[in-house]
């Protein structure tokens, strides 16, 4: 039966970690840190997350702006709204909440967010550091991830990794970042030929595919370390909301072959918001080492 990888219980400790040096800012009559949280529309599921985000911000004494914008707002608006976060000197991480309407670029909008303030790690200039491996912000998922599995002391080196999904905001990153750490990677997505045989050949499976407990415990290898990304609401009617979190594999077939295996929900959830604290205390440090906008430079 497969050790749990305790997300929940190492975000606590990184949060209060952050908390108390920001008390000590405080104290000593320095800003704290500021984050701000920008939501365009109405998606449910993004403003679980932004709500989330404010209130681990506020947990842990930092300066939290939350700009809620209707889903007609235009991209010229957005990149005059990103522009004054840029300038603002209360604030030292924007967040701009993906997906974005249709309407809007959101490529635009990630390079209109000066890379200093990019707590993300979406601006190519970060994902460009990460690339070469040169101290930039490392986006909150993924590097959550790397943070746990070190946590639990879980060996990467000469691994066999599969990253289960190719986006810019998981699995990409996810994958530089396992490299990094000397492991042999693999990414697999939707025109992969044949899943079931990569993922036996893993040693580390990281699946951020969107599918409920689309992956089968059986497909596991005997040992092999898993972690899922996905959060997929499913019905559930034993439950009082009807629904149920589950992720995109499934727990209780993996658990009996994985040796360490991330829960949903409480496993790497509570880490990104971890990460995106730790991401913006960096910022911070980085800003009021050198408070001058890029742009002016
Ligand atoms: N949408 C889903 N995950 C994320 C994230 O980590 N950051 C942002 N900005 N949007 C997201």
């Amino acid at each position: 039966m497969a050790q749990l990888l305790d997300g929940l219980r190492v975000s606590a400790e990184i949060r209060e970690a952050v908390r108390v040096e920001t008390a000590a800012l405080s104290a000593s009559g320095k800003p704290v840190p500021g984050l701000a949280v920008v939501l365009v529309g109405e998606d449910p599921a993004s403003r679980v997350y932004v709500g989330r985000k404010k209130k681990a911000c506020q947990e842990v004494g930092f300066h939290s702006l939350e700009l809620k914008l209707s889903a007609e707002t235009t991209q010229s608006d957005l990149l005059a709204r990103v522009s004054e976060l840029n300038h603002d000197s209360h604030i030292h991480g924007i967040l701009v909440q993906m997906p974005l309407p249709a309407h809007i670029d959101e490529h635009k909008i990630i390079e209109a967010i000066d890379p200093r303030k990019d707590v993300d790690g979406f601006h190519p200039i970060n994902v460009g550091k990460l690339l070469q491996g040169v101290d930039g912000t490392i986006s909150c998922t993924p590097g959550g991830v790397i943070e746990l599995l070190h946590r639990y002391r879980i060996e990467l080196k000469g691994k066999k990794a599969l990253v289960i999904g190719r986006s810019n905001i998981v699995g990409k990153p996810m994958a530089v970042l396992l490299i990094r750490e000397n492991a042999t990677v693999t990414i697999a997505h939707s025109h992969t030929k044949n899943l079931e045989a990569e993922i036996k050949a893993s040693d580390i499976i990281v699946a951020a595919i969107g599918k409920p407990r689309m992956i089968r415990g059986e497909w596991i290898k005997q040992g092999a370390v898993v972690v899922d990304i996905g959060m997929n609401q499913i019905e559930d009617l034993t439950t009082e909301k009807k629904t149920r979190l589950v992720g995109d594999v499934d727990f209780e077939t993996a658990r009996e072959r994985a040796s360490f295996i991330t829960p949903v929900p409480g496993g790497i959830g509570p880490m990104t918001i971890a990460m995106l604290l730790s991401n913006t205390l960096k910022a911070y440090k980085t800003l009021t080492n050198s408070p001058t906008p890029l742009s002016a430079l």
